[in-house]
């Protein structure tokens, strides 16, 4: 048995059965995980084949056979569907000989959930590179360059704030935060973030100085998580943050660090986003001298959804599938390797350290806006805003009639003068989340639209429970059913039934808000399901 060097380095440096960075390593340097190579990682690790093979059949970016030698992921979320990725997918087949699926010795060609590139759709993923606002002449340009080995430029996001203001967020606080934070007690601290009103950004809202204090009252030493998964369709502004300002991040990771007396923080980071990786270890590294001993580790998603949960997130760097547990235990009880835990978003911990600057207020939100737009984007704007501002900004294509919040927050008709306020979305029946905001304008058809929606919750439900797992897949058969012309209206309530049962009796938020977009187009939009049924 011949294993490379590397791999046995890599296998040697983790004393905690770090399976999914190994598995990544594999995966990217020699293009699937062998039986051979598991079979050494077993022995080194003292882990069963068995246990190595069921953590990693769960992800969708393993595989255990050899595939072509380049991957292609094309995204089919919501925003590149609406931005013609069907077309671009009809020129890779053409210009590769493949379908979405199959492979060959050159090529290996997958549809991919959102990859976090919605402002710039279409886009897809080769070799882990991201390649935006692609055309079919571009397609075909990039794929013949890569088909005779010469070197293809990429497209990366830039991530460019849109130039009319500063943005607070890209404020760099050059350690001075961090300064201060270390000139007061972790309780102190505590306080402070309390007293500021920071609440997470990740969607849920929960207050984080109450969540650290949470932590900190377990008088043991905690662990940090920073959730860079990102893997909600619509939303790219952790991502904008880790290109525009990794240095105040970093910062801010290193002051909660601090409140939670926390030796060993982790960056969870999605696997769509591998060539941010460098840049973020580059940081870590350069600002070693800053953080007093402070460990921070990369860890690596493999295209799970689920994962950035944050009790899938703790299975995930543990080595496990990406599972939801039982809470309780909540995890700062008892959260990565049993240890108290907080688990913060990527916008929330830069705000850590925003938040010891003059001015600081907790009304500012990244506003991420795409789908029917031109000008798709980031944007810091102030909670209260109204739609015909924000979308304004955006440039729609055409006149807007919903919006979508993300996959999981709803769908709710554009009114120009309603406002993103989370009290006011939520009595539309919708959440505002992480404020991502998907434009949906005249042409774009609301069922076809849903269908994308409820097959990207067929693909990643964990399948651990059966509402999620089964549920949602009658509906994308039901959708089916009526988008092909054979639905009734019988079958619309069919849907409205599974959808009360989903939301009501799913073990985890993923299965309980995976039909908020169908509830929220049925409640406001059933004319045009209507239309489709006999
Ligand atoms: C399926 C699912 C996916 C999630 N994805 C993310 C994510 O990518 N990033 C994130 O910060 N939170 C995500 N969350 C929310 C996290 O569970 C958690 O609430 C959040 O990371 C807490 O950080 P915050 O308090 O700073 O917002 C997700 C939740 C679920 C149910
Ligand atoms: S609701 Fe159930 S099946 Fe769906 S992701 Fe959560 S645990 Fe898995
Ligand atoms: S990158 Fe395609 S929808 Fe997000």
């Amino acid at each position: 048995m011949v294993i490379s060097k590397d791999i046995i380095k890599l296998v040697k440096t983790y004393n905690k059965a770090n399976l999914i960075n190994i598995l990544n390593h594999i995966q990217q340097k020699e293009g699937f995980l062998s039986e051979k190579n598991i079979e050494y990682i077993s022995k080194e690790l003292s882990m069963p084949m068995a246990r190595i093979y069921e953590m990693a059949s769960f992800y969708s970016f393993f595989s255990f056979e050899k595939k072509g030698k380049h991957t292609i992921r094309i995204c089919n979320s919501p925003s590149c569907y609406m931005n013609n990725s069907a077309n671009i997918l009809k020129a890779i087949e053409k210009t590769i000989g493949l379908k979405s699926g199959e492979y060959n010795n050159i090529f290996d060609f997958e549809i991919a959930q959102c990859i976090g590139c919605c402002d710039e759709s279409p886009a897809m993923l080769v070799d882990g590179i991201s390649y935006t606002k692609l055309t079919n002449a571009k397609v075909i340009e990039i794929l013949n360059n890569i088909k005779s080995g010469k070197k293809t430029k990429s497209i990366n996001y830039t991530g460019k704030p849109p130039g009319e203001h500063a943005m607070n967020i890209l404020h760099k606080t050059n350690f001075m935060s961090l300064k201060k934070a270390k000139s007061m007690s972790p309780e102190n601290i505590i306080k402070k973030v309390k007293k500021s009103g920071l609440t997470g950004r990740g969607g849920a809202g929960f207050s984080t100085g109450l969540k650290w204090e949470f932590v900190n009252k377990t008088g043991k030493e905690g662990t940090l998580i920073c959730n860079f998964d990102e893997g909600e369709p619509g939303t790219f502004k952790d991502k904008f943050i880790v290109i525009n300002n990794t240095e105040t991040l970093i910062e801010g990771i290193a002051i909660a660090s601090y409140a939670l007396k926390c030796r060993h923080a982790y960056i969870y980071m999605r696997g769509e986003y591998d060539y941010l990786k460098g840049k973020l270890q580059e940081t870590i590294n350069s600002s070693k001298k800053n953080l007093d001993g402070l460990e921070i580790e990369i860890i690596e998603g493999a295209g799970a959804y689920i994962c950035g949960d944050e009790t899938s997130i703790m299975n995930s760097i543990e080595g496990k599938a990406g599972h939801p547990r039982h809470k309780p235990p909540y995890p700062a009880q008892s959260g990565l390797w049993q240890t108290p835990t907080a688990i913060n978003n990527v916008e929330t911990l830069i705000n850590t350290a925003l938040l010891f600057c003059e001015g600081w207020n907790n009304d500012s939100r990244l506003f991420c806006v795409s789908g029917d737009v031109e000008e798709g984007g980031v944007f810091e704007e102030k909670t209260g805003l109204s739609f015909k501002e924000l979308i304004g900004k955006a440039k729609p294509k055409e006149k807007v009639k919903a919006l979508f919040l993300g996959a999981s927050g709803g769908c709710i008709p554009y009114d120009a003068n309603s406002c993103f306020d989370y009290d006011k979305i939520k009595q539309k029946g919708a959440s505002l989340g992480s404020c991502t905001i998907i434009v949906v304008d005249k042409n774009t058809g609301i069922v076809e639209l849903c269908k994308n929606i409820t097959a990207f919750f067929v693909h990643e439900s964990c399948g651990k429970c059966t509402p999620c797992r089964e549920g949602n897949y009658r509906i994308l058969e039901l959708l089916e059913k009526i988008t092909s012309g054979e639905g009734t209206k019988q079958d619309l309530l069919l849907i409205e039934e599974l959808c009360d049962f989903i939301k009501t009796t799913s073990f985890c938020p993923l299965g309980q808000s995976s039909c908020n977009n169908l509830s929220g187009a049925l409640k406001y939009f059933r004319r045009e399901f209507e239309r489709l049924c006999k």
